[in-house]
């Protein structure tokens, strides 16, 4: 969005004095951020705690409206890996614009950032899929009508047309099927396609998602994965299966259910995570 108030600071700003405010609190360098998606914030009560910050006192961070999304930045060690979690995230149906969604993630990168792991509870389109799978994100469809990257281009921030030929990294991806391969976790490769919500989709749409050639659909991801790019995270996506979207048997599905199966499949997410951020290279990233 090209900001017209001479009362806001540019993006580049209000992204360091976030993270000013951040290193004040914590003395903290990340090399892996953490996004937890609707109802898989466990992982964010589970790892050793180096410090916990609470979205409402960092500057220009939303603030997280969702249920099954608390809103703190939990900073602590995984293995040997010192790694930031999202522990709640921001979703357009909010309200929020792409550039508001996207903003914790830029600020994770300021933080010292290399990887990023995005994960959310996804609508399962592909049939083989079940209630509960872990599916790895291989690509993605903006379905979403926007872009965060759209403006005025700040070049510190990031080049004004990136390319897209692999939003997800590979090297990522392959080191996440290995860690799950060792740890008897079964992980499905899906294209995830994004949706701004917060209805969900009816049949006739489900069909149509299918033949564009997406196995999941969701609310998130797509605007961090793009802003990913643009500020040069290398990064890995993860959805879990919360409901099968046969448009043949449609049952009507609510948002506690979808809670509930994110939380039940929880704690694979959670191993898978670890596992994941074991197999990293001690310093090559
Ligand atoms: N559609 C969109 N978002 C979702 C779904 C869905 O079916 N399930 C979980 N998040």
């Amino acid at each position: 969005m090209i900001n017209l108030n001479p009362f806001c600071p540019s993006l580049h700003r209000r992204i360091s004095r976030a993270a000013r405010v951040i290193w004040k609190k914590a003395a903290c360098c990340p090399e892996v951020a953490i996004v937890l998606g609707t109802g898989l914030g466990n992982l964010a009560k589970e790892i050793k705690k180096d410090a916990v910050i609470p979205y409402d006192v960092i500057p220009y961070f939303p603030k997280a409206t969702t249920i099954g999304h608390a809103g703190r930045l939990v900073f602590g060690t995984i293995g040997v890996k010192k790694v930031v979690i999202m522990d709640g995230r921001f979703h357009c149906y909010e309200g929020y614009s792409m550039e508001q969604v996207t903003f914790p993630i830029r600020v994770l990168r300021k933080l010292g950032a290399k990887i990023l792991i995005v994960s959310n509870a996804a609508g399962g389109l592909n049939l083989d899929y079940q209630k509960g799978d872990l599916v790895l994100i291989v690509d993605h469809i903006n379905f979403m009508g926007d872009n965060p990257l759209i403006g005025t281009n700040d070049d510190r921030l990031g080049i004004r047309f990136p390319d897209m030929s692999e939003p997800y990294s590979r090297e990522l991806l392959k080191l996440a099927e290995k860690a799950a391969e060792k740890n008897k976790i079964p992980v499905r490769r899906g294209v995830y396609l994004g949706v701004t919500g917060p209805c969900l989709e009816t049949k006739a749409e489900y069909r149509f998602m299918r033949n564009l050639g997406a196995d999941l659909v969701g609310m998130s991801t797509v605007p961090e994965a793009i802003v990913g790019v643009h500020a040069g995270f290398q990064t890995l996506g993860i959805s879990i299966v919360t409901d099968v979207c046969d448009p043949e048997h449609l049952e009507p599905v609510q948002i506690e259910q979808i809670i509930r199966t994110a939380n039940q499949a929880g704690p694979k997410l959670d191993s898978l995570i670890d596992s994941f951020i074991h197999e990293l290279p001690h310093h090559a990233h």
